[in-house]
């Protein structure tokens, strides 16, 4: 498909728009200064965190398919995504506060998802028929319930001093298998695509926080960490496995290709324009620089592609 590039931005609007909302006063001096540039980096947030999360399960897919360039070449993108662009773009708008204000930030979304997304989601799979869809998301709305919980106790625990900084959940990954979407109604479809998106950033989030975490309370670290893995590995897993998100390598890689180019051909390059308008002359370089690696990205899937295609070897094993 090539409007990959598009769903992920276009979902990152919404997000984006819902986070405008949560900004506190800290960066309220800037969002006057640079609003378009404030919600133009929410957005391209959104779109790493989904391209980190998708590249890492279409690097094991890359992986069941004995093709291990490929699975290197996508798991190394994964990193660059969320390591850099995220991380940087986080730096931009002073996303990262300090611990007892990320954990706020934590417990809000935690909350939203296990009160009102979730459960919205399973009640609609219910209306649709779609059974599976609604346990897993009632599942969902149960875990964020006791991942909201944990951050609780550790913010009682770092600003009151009692009790103690839980240790956190046990991360179980589940196998993604490639495959077609296993709901019925397009409604599901893309509650599913929403609750991928909100998995994925979750997981970027709670990383970044757990490594401001880290020198201080390393335990809160622990915390962030592995919340952040049973986000990905298991949550944005079993949601992938019921709307058929993976798919074969080949079609996997053209995927990701289309996204990249468009990141580097027209979302960065407009939100850099956007940002030298308002002024915000370091959000346009990063946005330039990042819109160069885009294009790297974006050749490397090609290079990767084409290999497929000529490596006979290789075809006939991706083939069976
Ligand atoms: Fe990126
Ligand atoms: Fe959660
Ligand atoms: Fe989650
Ligand atoms: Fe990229």
């Amino acid at each position: 498909m090539t409007t990959s590039g598009l769903t992920r931005t276009r979902a990152g609007l919404v997000g984006a728009a819902m986070l405008i909302g949560t900004l506190v006063p800290a960066q309220a001096a800037s969002a006057t200064e640079w609003p378009r540039t404030i919600e133009n980096t929410l957005t391209a947030m959104h779109g790493e965190a989904m391209a980190h999360a998708s590249y890492h399960f279409y690097g094991e897919q890359a992986g069941y398919e004995h093709l291990p360039q490929v699975r290197v070449l996508f798991a190394k993108t994964g990193e660059t995504e969320l390591h850099d662009h995220f991380t940087q773009e986080a730096r931009l708008i002073h996303f990262v506060r300090d611990d007892p204000a990320n954990l706020r930030e934590s417990i809000k979304g935690e909350v939203e998802e296990a009160t009102r997304t979730y459960p919205r989601f399973a009640e609609e799979a219910r209306e649709d028929k779609d059974y599976n869809a609604a346990r897993l998301f009632t599942e969902l709305a149960g875990d964020e319930r006791t991942h909201a919980r944990n951050f609780t106790e550790a913010l009682m625990a770092i600003t009151r001093h009692r009790g103690e900084i839980p240790e956190g959940p046990t991360v179980e990954p589940v196998r993604v298998v490639a495959g077609k979407p296993k709901v019925r109604s397009p409604r599901t479809l893309r509650n599913l695509e929403t609750a991928l998106r909100g998995e994925s950033f979750a997981n970027a989030r709670y990383t970044v926080y757990g490594e401001h975490a880290r020198v201080r309370y390393p335990k809160l670290a622990r915390l962030f960490e592995r919340t952040a893995a049973v986000e990905l590995t298991e949550h944005f897993a079993e949601l992938a496995n019921l709307a058929g998100y993976v798919h074969r390598t080949r079609e996997n890689l053209r995927k990701s290709i289309a996204g990249e180019t468009y990141e580097a051909t027209t979302m960065y390059p407009g939100f850099a324009r956007t940002a030298r308008e308002e002024h915000a002359f370091r959000a346009a370089a990063l946005f330039t620089e990042i819109a160069g690696d885009e294009a790297a990205h974006a050749r490397a899937f090609k290079r990767a592609l084409h290999g497929l295609d000529h490596d006979h070897d290789h075809a006939t094993r991706n083939d069976t």
